[in-house]
């Protein structure tokens, strides 16, 4: 039993022991000390469930977690310097990563106008956590989503190590968003608002399903719908200049690693909607897809059916598939062109 204990290393150890014992559980942060990785960081410090928190960042992150680890929570906080062997050690045992590193928006821009320059980010990012945590999940912020996870399936797959069971878009947020506002109109409590939402992370590849909500007359409210697909284009236009949802994706980005760490820890029936290596439109020849996804000790442990929609809703989806087939393969040149 020693023996064979003693052989298995990092996440693989971490997750051999926390089915029954709930320690080591390293979760990294690259990109900690901006608007996201910081309220993230946060909450991380104090989830019981993370034993050493490991924040990187290209500044600043052993300020930030000089900060955070004066918080009388028991895990250890450790900041990394900004070098090759930082980022490596910051990586090493990882069983998340998540990654919130990269430019937001301005008031005028599109998701996709950041292409240029977090693509090159999360490509450098996904090559280091490939050789350093080739075992981790993956946890993908940085946007445009749609094309940023199919750049972190094609390095580790140039590495040799993809396990499409191990990477995620971190859709949650539109999950969060649609519960919020179908519980102002509805004058009900979010927290029993269960939305669905489907597709992608941008515009009309947000695909909210209120048919399978308790609310399904809310299908075909446009105002409600626009709300859904282009929320994050309110808080742009709301901060005027200076960034992007930060805040409330530090709450999705912590609610959907503790979803992970819970599913890992043995707890069954953990479900979220997430943007994963899916086989429900490779027909179509769209690679990732986001819908309900059981999660499990091995990361993906089933990939639900999108299920019964409305015809109304069927159009949202071929609209959605449309445009996220050019955004995943517009993720997979760029490593080819730029591998
Ligand atoms: P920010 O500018 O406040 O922070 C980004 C951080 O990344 C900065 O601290 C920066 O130093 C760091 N960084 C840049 N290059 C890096 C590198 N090579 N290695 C490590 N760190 C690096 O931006 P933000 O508001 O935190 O947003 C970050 C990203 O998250 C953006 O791309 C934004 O569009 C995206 N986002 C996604 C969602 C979602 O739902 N998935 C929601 C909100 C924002
Ligand atoms: C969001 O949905 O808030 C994020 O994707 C950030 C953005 O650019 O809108």
């Amino acid at each position: 039993m020693f023996a064979a204990r003693r052989a298995l290393t990092g996440a693989a150890q971490s997750r051999a022991f926390s089915a029954s014992t709930r320690d080591l559980s390293k979760v990294t942060v690259l990109g900690a000390a901006g608007g996201i990785g910081q309220p993230l960081s946060l909450l991380l410090k104090l989830n019981p469930r993370v034993t050493d928190l490991a924040l990187y960042d290209i500044r600043m992150a052993p300020g930030v977690a000089a900060d955070i680890s004066h918080i009388n929570t028991k895990s250890k906080v450790t900041g990394y310097d900004p070098t090759p062997s930082g980022l490596a050690a910051a990586l090493k045992g990882a069983e998340i990563v998540l990654i919130p590193a990269g430019v937001p928006r301005k008031p005028g821009m599109t998701r996709d106008d950041l292409f240029n320059t977090n693509a090159s980010i999360v490509r450098d990012l996904a090559k280091a956590a490939a050789e350093s945590a080739p075992d981790a999940n993956i946890l993908v912020i940085s946007n445009p989503v749609n094309s940023t996870v199919p750049i972190v399936a094609e390095i580790f797959k140039g590495k040799g190590v993809y396990n499409p069971k191990r990477l995620f878009g971190v859709t949650t947020l539109d999950v969060v968003r649609a519960s919020r506002f179908v519980s102002e109109i509805k004058k009900t409590d979010p927290k029993d608002e269960n939305i669905t939402v489907v597709g992608g992370h941008s515009g009309v590849t947000i695909v909210p399903l209120f048919s399978q909500s308790s609310h399904p007359d809310l299908v075909g409210n446009a105002e409600l719908l626009n709300r859904v697909q282009f929320g994050g284009d309110e808080v742009v236009k709301a901060k005027d200049g200076a960034g992007s949802a930060t805040l409330s994706m530090a709450m999705a980005g912590a609610r959907f690693a503790e979803s992970l760490l819970r599913a890992a820890q043995g707890e069954k029936g953990v479900v979220e909607p997430t943007f994963v290596d899916s086989p429900l439109f490779k027909d179509q020849g769209v690679e990732f897809f986001a819908s309900k996804v059981e999660l499990g000790p091995s990361g993906v442990e089933k990939i639900h059916e999108i299920g019964k929609i409305t015809a109304e809703e069927q159009k949202l989806v071929d609209a959605c598939i449309a445009d996220l087939k050019k955004n995943i393969e517009k993720g997979v040149a760029f490593v080819a062109q730029n591998p």
